[in-house]
């Protein structure tokens, strides 16, 4: 069986991904230092603690085994924070990343998924955005994003490392099980906060902006159901195997939804009334960004399971009713 390095493996994105790598025939080694992953999120499957920066840790690692291929979930994620501590995703997303490649390459290991975002885009010129718009991104995070895809597009011509670098719109839902899904500490996106204030009367969600260009003055974005996104890289990486070329795609639904749908849309579900309160905007936050997708469809076979945003809230609603019992 062919063994997947998966760093950052047991968080929320790469555990989704570790699972339908397992549904596929891969063999994933989790690669994770805990410090926002779950242990539980992956038992029954092989776990090595450590961290992407640590050179001589990965360099024994592909010594000993067989890894066909990295795929690189380890990241800071919060565009808000990223505005606020820049050097924090510097340091990770970028130097820590640069550490993790140099090891793959001293060590023979020569392909690569890596997790990009659409927040590499910035404020798009084009909306639904498509992979070849311009790459301009208006936050730290989004820079850092930006700048691995370009050292991957340099990797790609000094040597014979080949990347699929998914640029994702915005993850959300949870697996059906209801075992694993969505949690950071502390948390600042945008679904699980409305479930909080579903849950918690007390609690009311702050909407960052309410004078954008947009139809009801809130931020648009495109929610992709997380098990879609770990389909998505289980046909990337089958690509990037046979074909060996370095490649991008967007990954999602291509609609949009504004803040207040959201809410509106865990309301439904939910049954629940949801505790609102108008705030000023959250710097480093583009207006809209709906994704084409439509390269990944034709040149993947990508076809994602949850269209509706709905469907997408129920998974998202089962996991945290299930969460709150686990203290995740
Ligand atoms: N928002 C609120 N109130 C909150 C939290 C969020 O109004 O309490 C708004 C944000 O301003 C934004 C939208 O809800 O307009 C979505 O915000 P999230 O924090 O949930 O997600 P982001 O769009 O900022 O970022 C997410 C990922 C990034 C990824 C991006 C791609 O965290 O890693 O999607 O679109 F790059």
């Amino acid at each position: 069986m062919r063994e997947i390095l998966v760093t950052g493996g047991a968080g929320y994105i790469g555990s989704h991904v570790v699972r339908a790598l397992e549904a596929r025939g891969f063999a994933p080694v989790i690669y994770d230092n805990l410090s926002t992953g779950f242990r539980d999120f992956v038992r029954g499957f092989e776990l090595v603690q450590g961290s992407i920066g640590d050179y001589e840790t990965l360099c024994a690692l592909f010594r000993e085994r067989e890894i066909a291929c990295v795929m690189n979930f380890a990241s800071f994620i919060a565009v808000g924070e990223s505005v606020e501590l820049p050097l924090r995703y510097y340091e990770n997303n970028v130097s820590r990343t640069v550490t993790l490649l140099r090891a793959m390459l001293d060590s023979g290991v020569k392909r690569f998924i890596f997790s990009s975002s659409a927040a590499v885009y910035g404020e798009p010129e084009i909306v639904p955005i498509p992979e070849d718009a311009r790459l301009c991104p208006t936050s730290p995070y989004g820079r850092t994003k930006h700048f691995v895809e370009e050292i991957l597009r340099d990797l790609d011509v000094s040597s014979e490392f080949r990347s699929v670098s998914l640029r994702y719109f915005n993850a959300a839902g949870a697996h059906p099980s209801g075992e694993i899904g969505e949690s950071h500490v502390p948390e600042t996106h945008l679904i699980p906060l409305v479930m909080r204030a579903a849950m918690d009367e007390s609690y009311r969600i702050k909407v960052f902006g309410t004078d954008y260009d947009t139809r009801d003055g809130t931020c648009v974005r495109d929610y992709i159901h997380v098990n879609d996104l770990a389909d998505a890289h289980v046909l990337a990486l089958e690509k990037l195997l046979e074909e060996d070329r370095t490649l991008a795609y967007n990954l999602g639904n291509g609609s949009g939804f504004t803040v207040r749908e959201v809410i509106e849309s865990v309301r439904r579900v939910t049954g629940r009334a949801i505790g609102q309160i108008d705030a000023p905007r959250r710097p480093g936050d583009p207006a809209s960004l709906i994704a084409s997708s439509d390269r990944a469809v034709k040149e993947l076979g990508w076809k994602p399971r949850y269209a509706e945003l709905d469907s997408i809230v129920e998974t998202a609603w089962r996991w945290e009713s299930r969460r709150l019992r686990k203290g995740y």
